[in-house]
């Protein structure tokens, strides 16, 4: 994953799929290109429309959500 920033999203409710493997061409949900590896996606309930910070960097401790931990690498 290249993007050192998350990707902060205006989600409306409902089942969310988010890019575990950093492979999918459509960042940060995934597309299904996992398949053949031994990541599956992060799937997200959202009760409401609500913002969200998903992590790009993959270091965040509360993944799929950015927790800052890019800040770090900047
Ligand atoms: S993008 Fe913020 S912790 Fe990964």
């Amino acid at each position: 994953m290249e993007q050192k920033h998350p990707y902060v999203i205006k989600e409306q409710p409902g089942t969310k799929s988010y890019c575990a493997c950093g492979k999918s061409q459509n960042l940060p949900y995934c597309n299904g290109a996992h398949k053949g590896s031994d990541f599956h996606p992060w799937k997200v309930e959202i009760d409401e429309e609500k913002t969200v910070a998903i992590c790009s960097c993959g270091r965040s401790a509360k993944l799929p959500f950015c927790d800052g931990a890019h800040k770090a690498q900047e």
